[in-house]
């Protein structure tokens, strides 16, 4: 495993995080009876050297992560998790932050959270993220339960980052969760020079999911995106948009592909990988840890998707 400084907060994390959610949640999304081998992902997971898990209230994933890291000793890990965002007329919204921090402290079986984050923060969200709910979150860390605080967008109303353009401009976050993946580096443009400007640490989720994990997806796309006129039709073999980055590039996967392409993004501190396929997580912690794709390669994906800014990768 390679490690890295995750921005501002000098942690000491692994180049692959693993995400406990997403499609796969580890698994337990399609088999809600699944916690064996949720608990042998983990498990792998921190034998490949993965000490950053990213987890969340509404995952429901955090248990099984606290009974995977019981013994292990604590300071080894970074420990992501994030609360759901309560409803803009709550009436106390303060009270459901502290609360929705106990419980996650109690299901993960730990006395802190070394990055707690609000979850999928939306554009329509962000004032009240920040009026109502930053003071709480303020509290907890000055009490010792959060160590730092952090954000998630919410990619898929918000592929262009709003929240995160906007906020970053009054700098209050430590840590923050984007979109970015090879159909989406509008990051790259809006976000990074803003996070690398105060050290925020960056972790980067969308790496993989369908589009470069089901060719027929990845297809519809590009059908999609040559219709519409943003690619032009002889751009693409439009059978199989990314032949030529297989081609070409000595991966032997789209996957490996993918996270590749962000794991040698400047300005992406670690990259997630979320699954509840034990051969997938060798091999896509594997694709983190090799070189970057050859350059011919990326002016080529960046000649073709480097100005858009409306796709997620789902
Ligand atoms: N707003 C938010 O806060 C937010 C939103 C989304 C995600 N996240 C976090 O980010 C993490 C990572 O995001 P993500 O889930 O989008 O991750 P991802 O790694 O881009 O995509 C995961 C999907 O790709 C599939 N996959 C992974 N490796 C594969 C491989 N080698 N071959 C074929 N299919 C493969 C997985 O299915 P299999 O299980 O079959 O491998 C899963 O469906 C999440 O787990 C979560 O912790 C946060």
């Amino acid at each position: 495993m390679e490690y890295t400084t995750l921005g501002r907060t000098g942690l000491k994390v692994s180049v692959a995080g693993l995400g406990c959610g997403g499609p796969s949640r580890l698994g337990m999304r399609s088999d809600a009876q699944g916690e064996n081998n949720a608990l042998a992902i983990i498990r792998q997971a921190i034998d490949l050297g993965i000490n950053f898990l990213d987890t969340a209230q509404n995952y429901g994933t955090e248990a099984v992560v606290g009974k995977a890291i019981a013994g292990i000793p604590r300071e080894r890990l970074v420990i992501s998790t994030k609360k759901t965002l309560p409803s803009i007329d709550h009436p106390h919204p303060e009270e459901e932050v502290r609360k929705g921090l106990e419980q996650s402290l109690k299901a993960l079986g730990t006395d802190y959270i070394d990055v707690y984050h609000l979850h999928g923060v939306e554009p329509k969200d962000y004032d009240f993220a920040k009026t109502r709910l930053m003071p709480a979150m303020v509290r907890l860390r000055e009490q010792g339960k959060i160590r730092f605080i952090g954000v998630t967008e919410g990619f898929v109303q918000d592929p262009s980052h709003q929240m995160l353009r906007e906020s970053l401009a009054q700098d209050l976050w430590d840590v923050v969760m984007i979109g970015f993946n090879l159909l989406n580096p509008s990051a790259r443009r809006t976000v990074f020079p803003l996070t690398r400007e105060n050290r925020v640490g960056v972790l980067d989720m969308f790496a993989v999911r369908r589009a470069l994990s089901q060719p027929a997806r990845l297809k519809e796309i590009c059908s999609e995106l040559i219709q519409k006129g943003v690619i032009s039709p002889g751009a693409v073999n439009a059978q199989d948009p990314l032949d030529f980055v297989l081609r070409e590039s000595g991966a032997a996967t789209l996957p490996e592909a993918g996270y590749r392409f962000c794991r040698h993004e400047q300005g992406v501190d670690v990259v997630l990988t979320g699954t509840g396929n034990m051969d997938h997580l060798k091999s896509n912690v594997e694709a983190i840890l090799k070189p970057a794709l050859p350059a011919a390669i990326l002016k080529k994906l960046e000649d073709l998707f480097g100005t858009l800014d409306d796709l997620t990768g789902n």
